[in-house]
């Protein structure tokens, strides 16, 4: 690959799944695995296989997808942790081991209690265990940006002489600027040994909002190869976002002079995307995917664009895969039409998948006058929970007024054919629907969060639920959307009391709590 060529290595999979909220089902893994090969990322990271047996199965689904990216996996410097990221990844054609282990003096004090010298030794024995396996090996200094200066350019050195291909250098909580990171990057290019043999990486939180500008300075500086997520989403404040990093580095391809592989008309669709199977709402202001990002609302704006669009846009809506009308389909669109958007949206369905997609929407279509892109992204995601049943919501009443108790009554049709139906009298309309479900199921939740949000715009819109709700100690989370909200809330509810029962089902109950345990599976 010529020096001028800047890798994108996705994390979506692995550091932003890790966000609270963001975890994805193998499915929606799966899914989210497509759309980054579509997009042409060079790495997809896929998990941290030795973290659950969920994250394991998802790592190893997604290498036997085999959809052209390197497919990887996260480890630590122990040979179980190694073992087993090689066993997940080696069905992809091209796979890589990424192991890391911490090196700040606060990390060495207070978590590893470790000194210099062993955990140097901890990673060159772990380098070359990863490398006897596996080809592709990345190594990571964490927390990186917080390391002694003359410690990290010896680490880095004794990585490489270990057999690392890729070094990677974290900004673990987001504490660097711009300016002291292109002199760590020179720093490290001008003082490790054989430091061009390898592809010198940068990942970045956005701890301080710098994510972006702080991997556009380690580029400058030398690094070919930028980790990044969809929507910026990660751990605490996120990560660096992966269109905004593409964009600013095509945008500005005079300045940086390098390029990246990225099919950037798929940027919108795979946003769009992620942000619907994670529930994670992308601000209207939100760079590149937002939608505002090329609205221009002020008039002299509006003026200036008329004259030639370029006085106020410096890059094209089509560029980033976004169709100005975003309003798309109607009651009289038929299934070729409908299906080509699904597509274009960044959804793979099988036949059986897009008929009762295409029946919801002419549902919908019968209640609603303009459909949008955001109607469409949430009865694909119906159908889908629907589709990994055992439930199915299959009517509800709710009746609700100032003055008296809120009444809901539920019927639920399981795979089988078996009905159910229950009613629940409470204070308000949702909390009667959910009491309805839980006695329906016999799935006792306590709810933690609830989000509403308009899936799009205008009186009709549908609005969007996203519940997070704890059973034995383990949260779930679950969306739904429909253009009434108790009805919204109540599928997200039944989605959460199915992935308990899936859950039930493959005999995982009895495994340990931990925010993230096993829900990859289900
Ligand atoms: O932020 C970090 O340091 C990481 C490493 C494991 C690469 O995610
Ligand atoms: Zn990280």
């Amino acid at each position: 690959m010529s020096d001028d060529r800047v890798k994108i290595f996705d994390t979506t999979l692995r550091d932003g799944e890790q966000a609270p909220g963001c975890s994805m089902t193998l499915r929606e893994k799966l899914r989210v695995a497509k759309a980054l090969s579509d997009l042409r990322v060079d790495v997809i990271e896929a998990g941290f296989p030795a973290a659950s047996p969920g994250d394991f199965e998802a790592v190893q689904g997604i290498a036997e997808l085999n959809s052209g990216p390197i497919v990887c996996g996260l480890a630590r410097c122990n040979p179980e942790d190694i073992e087993k990221v090689h066993a997940a990844v080696k069905a992809a054609d091209r796979h890589r081991i990424h192991v890391f282990v911490a090196t700040s003096a606060i990390h060495r004090q207070y978590k590893l209690k470790m000194a210099k010298e062993e955990i140097i030794k901890s990673a060159v024995g772990a380098i070359r265990l990863a490398r006897e396996l596996c080809d592709d090996v990345e190594f990571s200094p964490e927390d990186a940006s917080r390391t002694e200066l003359s410690y990290l350019a010896e680490v880095v050195a004794a990585a490489i002489e270990a057999g690392a291909t890729t070094v990677n250098i974290p900004d673990t909580v987001g504490y660097t600027v711009p300016t002291e990171f292109d002199r760590l990057f020179r720093y490290l290019k001008d003082n490790v040994p054989r430091i061009d043999d390898i592809t010198l990486s940068v990942h970045c939180h956005n701890d301080l909002g710098m994510a972006v500008a702080n991997s556009l300075a380690a580029v400058a500086a030398g690094a070919r190869q930028v980790e990044c997520t969809i929507n910026g989403i990660g751990e605490r404040a996120g990560n660096c976002s992966l269109e905004e990093v593409v964009m600013a580095i095509k945008t500005r391809a005079e300045h940086f002079g390098v390029d990246t592989g990225i099919e950037t008309t798929r940027l919108y669709p795979t946003a769009r995307l992620v942000s619907s199977i994670t529930g994670m709402p992308i601000p209207r202001n939100k760079a590149i995917v937002g939608e505002n990002a090329f609205a221009h609302e002020a008039g002299i704006h509006q003026h200036g664009m008329l004259q030639h669009h370029s006085t106020y846009e410096i890059m094209r809506p089509a560029d980033v895969g976004l169709s100005r009308s975003n309003l798309v389909l109607g009651k009289h669109s038929g299934r070729h039409a409908f299906r080509d958007r699904v597509r274009e949206l960044g959804f793979e369905l099988d036949e059986f998948e897009l008929n009762r997609a295409f029946q919801e929407f002419k549902k919908l279509a019968d209640k609603k006058k303009d459909m949008y892109d955001g109607d469409i992204e949430a009865i694909i995601m119906n159908v889908d929970s629907a589709s990994s049943g055992p439930w199915v919501l299959r009517s509800m009443q709710v009746s609700s007024g100032t003055d008296r108790p809120s009444n809901a009554s539920i019927a639920l049709i399981d795979e089988h054919g078996s009905e159910v139906a229950e009613t629940a009298e409470a204070s308000g309309p949702v909390e009667a629907a959910f009491e309805a479900l839980e006695r329906a199921t016999g799935v006792r939740l306590t709810l933690q969060k609830f989000e509403l949000h308009s899936a799009t715009v205008g009186d009709d819109a549908q609005g969007e639920v996203t519940v997070v709700a704890d059973h034995d100690g383990q949260p779930y989370r679950g969306h739904g959307t429909s253009v009434d909200i108790v009805e919204a809330g109540s599928r997200a509810y039944l989605e959460v009391i199915n992935r308990v029962l899936r859950r039930r089902e493959r005999g995982l109950d009895s495994l340990p709590a931990s925010s993230d345990i096993n829900r990859a599976s289900i």
